[in-house]
């Protein structure tokens, strides 16, 4: 069998102009995993491979804007994470902070929006304080609506919508025909953010992590081997080449 050039056209990187072509995600959500096998296979302290994967999220933001995508949410610590030793807890507490310092003005300059998710009561407050101030120095821009999820679990996240919920029933202010799916997302941390089109999950592993369990019921899954401080603009076109091939059903024929 002859192989010809176009056989593996699948692997080449679509263009800029290409991929707009097509139907751009609304929502590109991302879990960044990896850091730590990309930095011990170097044999560097694991900080090493967070700090990478700072860049590396910086370069997923400017290419998102690039391409109109409107939501990127990016997982960057999850409520399970605070269970890690407690030097790379807190060595990635000072990198938030830093990387948050650093990339301010750029988000101001970009119209980049800023949005803290997750559980904010179990964050250190001066921790807390600095997404805050992010948040609010950018709570006007529109361009790109940019969701950390940061002390973030799905699970803990559906709960506490169910306690917010239960209370108000209790009190009188809801009846129980009105707890709808529509009530429900009111409560999530991800309130008025439309659901993920595409969800992304780097370093090989095939999992979900706690991660939107509930906003990515329809999300396109996409999983590649690459470790996430390597994860670059090629790699984010090939996630939505490959997304734009898929043929979305939502249950329907
Ligand atoms: C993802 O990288 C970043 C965080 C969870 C904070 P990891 O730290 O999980 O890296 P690996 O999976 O151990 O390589
Ligand atoms: C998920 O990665 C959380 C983030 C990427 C922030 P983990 O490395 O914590 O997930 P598991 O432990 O492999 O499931
Ligand atoms: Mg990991």
């Amino acid at each position: 069998m002859k192989l010809c050039a176009s056989c593996f056209s699948f692997l080449k990187t679509p263009s800029l102009e290409e991929l707009k072509k097509g139907e751009i995600p609304l929502h590109v959500a991302v879990i960044m995993d990896g850091n730590g096998r990309w930095a011990t296979s170097r044999g560097l302290p694991r900080i090493v491979g967070h700090k990478k994967g700072a860049i590396a999220l910086r370069e997923t933001v400017i290419t998102c804007k690039d391409l109109g995508i409107k939501y990127l949410t990016a997982y960057s610590f999850s409520n399970e994470n605070w269970q890690r030793p407690r030097k790379e807890v807190s060595e990635l507490m000072e990198l938030f902070v830093e990387v948050l310092g650093r990339e301010l003005d750029g988000m101001i300059k970009n119209d980049v929006k800023l949005n803290l998710v997750g559980q904010r009561e179990i964050i250190p407050p001066d921790i807390l304080a600095v997404f805050e101030n992010a948040e609010k120095k950018t709570e006007n821009n529109k361009t790109l609506v940019f969701n950390i999820a940061f002390s973030y679990g799905s699970r803990q996240e559906i709960s506490q919508a169910l306690k917010k919920i239960a209370l108000l029933h209790k009190e009188g202010d809801i009846e129980l025909k009105d707890c709808s799916q529509n009530l429900i997302e009111q409560y999530l941390y991800t309130a008025g953010i439309p659901d993920p089109d595409l969800l992304i999950r780097t370093s090989g592993e095939l999992r979900l992590s706690n991660f939107l369990l509930w906003q990515a019921a329809y999300s396109e899954l996409y999983f590649t081997k690459t470790l996430w401080p390597d994860f670059n603009r090629k790699q984010f076109f090939l996630a939505v080449k490959d997304y734009q091939n898929r043929k979305r059903r939502f249950g329907k024929l």
